[in-house]
């Protein structure tokens, strides 16, 4: 397939990328106790010619508790298995950003520090089921957070690229995405506070401006943010996404990101306004940094949506699951392989490797 806007290089943040295809951020949870393994670094690895890979979302404290065997950056002994894996992806040709992540109230007691209740902007519990050690229990109330644990949680930000950046990855991405913390602080059905980081929209970005302020005092330009501005995922509303978005986007210009990664509506999203619904769009108004769209692409709407100007790159997630080699079979045209759905996620006590690393390179077949 002729797919010259997708093969064309790209400068972004300090680094030149090989091509327009970008491996979305998606959680596998193979991280056993939330540490890096052999398996990651070959999986990611075997990925490595997508023109870039943003991991899966990574914790930056042990209050992120969604997920059993996610996994973390939020101590020192996480920076050298994390080096296993970026040293993977650069020798096979790579470039790779780590993807910070607090799930804030998207969790249940058992799994947080002393079964304390998650923290969130406001006590307004999450909407759906989580796995635990117990079995399945729906997300907890959480607690507001004091303005001492979100200045805590901020540098938490800045301590966790600090460690990405010794453990050789070449930026992170903020997961501003989903319903989880940063996102709950920025849409108003989940942030009620009455301080500085609620009510007005200036106020509810408040905590993403802080944490890219301090993420970049080790990382630089190489910061990207995620975000899903329709997106309803763990119960999440806003009562204006144009408003909160455009007022966010409009600020991001300021902050000298390497870009911008939107989320395009899924089915199950708000039905969003027109002038948000091909959110990609609605980005390129107010956002005049690099821009990745995402959600639903095949390899043709990508090519278009960059050749119409639409975005700059665009990323793949569940085509990269059963598809290591995704830009070499885009570029033949070659059929793409199926997830085996039973295993995206890991579950504990089954092979790490299966549904995850195994899947053949095209050329293999
Ligand atoms: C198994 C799976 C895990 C995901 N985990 C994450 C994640 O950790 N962080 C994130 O920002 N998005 C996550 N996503 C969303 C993807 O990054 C992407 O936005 C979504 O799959 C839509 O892109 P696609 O249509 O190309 O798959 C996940 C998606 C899938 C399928």
């Amino acid at each position: 397939m002729n797919l010259p806007q997708l093969f064309a290089p790209v400068a972004l943040g300090a680094h030149t990328l090989a091509n327009r295809i970008v491996m979305a951020p998606m959680t596998r949870l193979r991280a056993i106790d939330a540490m890096p393994n052999a398996a990651m670094a070959d999986y990611y690895a075997q990925r490595a010619s997508a023109g870039l890979i943003v991991t899966e979302c990574t914790m930056v404290s042990d209050t992120s508790a969604a997920y059993i065997n996610a996994p973390g950056i939020y101590g020192d002994q996480f920076i050298d298995p994390w080096h296993v894996v970026t040293d993977a992806v650069h020798q096979a040709g790579g470039r790779i950003y780590l993807q910070l992540w607090h799930s804030g109230r998207v969790a249940h007691n058992s799994m947080m520090p002393g079964s304390m209740p998650p923290m969130a902007p406001s006590a307004i519990a999450g909407v759906g089921d989580l796995h635990t050690f117990t079995g399945k229990h729906p997300m907890s109330v959480p607690r507001a957070m004091t303005s001492d644990e979100i200045r805590g949680l901020t540098k938490a930000f800045g301590k966790a690229a600090d460690r990405a950046r010794r453990a050789g990855f070449d930026g992170v991405e903020l997961h501003g995405a989903y319903g989880y913390l940063i996102d709950q602080f920025l849409r108003d059905g989940s942030n009620a506070r009455d301080d500085d980081y609620g009510g007005s929209v200036e106020n509810r970005i408040r905590f993403l401006l802080g944490i890219i302020g301090a993420v970049q005092q080790s990382m630089g330009v190489n910061v990207g943010v995620k975000l899903s501005p329709v997106s309803r995922a763990h119960g999440m509303s806003d009562t204006d996404p144009e408003v909160t978005f455009a007022a966010l986007l409009d600020r991001l210009n300021e902050a000298d990101l390497a870009y911008v990664h939107m989320m395009e509506p899924l089915p199950e999203d708000l039905t969003p306004a027109p002038a948000i619904a091909k959110t990609r769009l609605f980005a390129r108004q107010h956002y005049r940094g690099t821009l990745i769209t995402n959600g639903g692409f095949d390899a043709a709407a990508a090519e278009a949506a960059i050749a119409a100007g639409e975005a700059d790159l665009v990323s793949f997630g569940q085509a990269f699951i059963a598809n290591p080699d995704l830009p070499y079979r885009m570029a033949l045209g070659a059929p793409l392989a199926v997830p085996d759905f039973e295993r995206v996620y890991g579950m504990p006590g089954q092979p790490i490797e299966k549904g995850y690393s195994d899947y053949p390179a095209f050329a293999r077949q």
